[in-house]
């Protein structure tokens, strides 16, 4: 496929320490991809091996079937937007935005003409002559947008470009993003540790921990089918129900929990051995609550309400269950008149929840 870009283990380790473990990742021309993942966890390693700024310690890096693992960042001819990755301060937005033109010997009405263009699109054209100090921070981050663009890369990344700025102007630039994205159709390679942003922009979401790939999917597959617990957690929230299997047939399996015995949808855990200890995870939005009876098909567990929280369209219940654990629902506001202390008959259905590969410990 015309400019796919594969990382085939790519792999990066400093002395003893292992920044990123060997990695496969193939992103298809034209997408958006985010990769989100907490502090640390191999993100802008990634991201520079991919630019050609941290050479990989293992593994190649292949853009439309070419090996470009050893070409320099210049040579690579791709779009960057990265932290402090900063504009010329003596330089007028018109001519920051050209730079990357002039390193490439364009020049002239040539040159102008496709300035002129990337800035229509960022909304910057009455900035033109202004300098970066005159400019607002939303306004410099979009000119290092415009300048990464103007050369019309076969690529663009993007390192958390929007963590200076405030939530309303975050929620603004995601949505000029997309529109950007569609516009150009050049390929985004995305990072950011905030989940709402990956959800709102993205094709797909790499989701990362400590230097490995966990799960790659659409927003909403990632979302509803995650794969491991710490997916499950990361993106949104849930419940997590920890029991033992005791039937499997048909891509389901009945779990039995101190508190509770549920169906649940077996997901991507496969070898599942009756008897053997499992998770299972389970968004609050799916738990309905109701006093009567709790329903035949057996997704239910009883308990007392514990907490509430109103958040204006919906409300946050939490019910603590026999066991001292606790189960979180999220129910439309006025569903239920409810209050604290009562017993509530929480169920959801047979495949909303859904077996995830549990969290190893957290070493040091
Ligand atoms: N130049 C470096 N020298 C040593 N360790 C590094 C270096 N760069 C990154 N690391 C380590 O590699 C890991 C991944 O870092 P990074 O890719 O920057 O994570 P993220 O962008 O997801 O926050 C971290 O543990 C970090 O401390
Ligand atoms: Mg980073």
């Amino acid at each position: 496929m015309k400019d796919s870009l594969i990382l085939a283990g790519i792999e990066k380790r400093y002395g003893d320490a292992v920044a990123l473990q060997a990695t496969d990742l193939e992103i298809k021309a034209g997408e958006f991809v985010t990769l989100l993942g907490p502090s640390g966890s191999g993100k802008t390693t990634i991201l520079m091996s991919i630019a050609g700024f941290v050479p990989p310690s293992a593994g190649r890096i292949l853009l439309d079937g070419q090996d470009v693992t050893g070409l320099p960042p210049e040579r690579r001819n791709f779009g960057v937007v990265f932290q402090g990755y900063a504009l010329f301060p003596h330089l007028t937005v018109n001519d920051n935005v050209g730079f990357p033109l002039r390193a490439r010997g364009i020049r002239g009405a040539d040159a102008q003409r496709k300035i002129d263009a990337v800035l229509d699109m960022a909304q910057l054209r009455a900035f033109a002559r202004r300098l970066p100090r005159q400019l607002s921070g939303g306004q410099q981050q979009r000119v290092a947008l415009a300048r990464a663009l103007v050369f019309e890369p076969e690529l663009l990344l993007l390192d958390e470009p929007l963590s200076a700025l405030d939530r309303a102007l975050r929620k603004d630039f995601q949505a000029e993003f997309k529109a950007i994205h569609r516009q150009v159709g050049t390929t985004f390679i995305y990072v950011t540790h905030d989940q709402e942003e990956a959800l709102t922009m993205s094709d797909r979401i790499v989701i990362l921990d400590r230097g490995r790939i966990l799960q790659s999917a659409p927003p909403s597959e990632l979302y509803e089918r995650p794969a491991t617990e710490f997916v499950a957690r990361f993106l949104g929230k849930s419940n997590f129900l920890r029991g033992r299997i005791t039937r499997v047939a048909d891509g389901m399996a009945d779990l039995q929990c101190p508190a509770l015995t549920s169906r649940v949808s077996v997901g991507r855990q496969d070898a599942l051995a009756i008897g053997a200890n499992a998770v299972a995870a389970l968004r609050p939005e799916k738990v309905k609550l109701q006093r009567s009876e709790a329903p035949a098909d057996g997704c239910s567990a009883t308990g007392q309400v514990a907490d509430i929280t109103y958040l204006g369209s919906v409300i946050d219940v939490t019910l603590a269950l026999a066991d001292g654990t606790t189960l979180a629902a999220t129910i439309p506001a006025g569903a239920l008149a409810l209050s604290e202390g009562e017993t509530l008959v929480a169920s959801w259905a047979p495949d909303a929840a859904i077996l995830v590969e549990p969290d190893v410990e957290r070493g040091a």
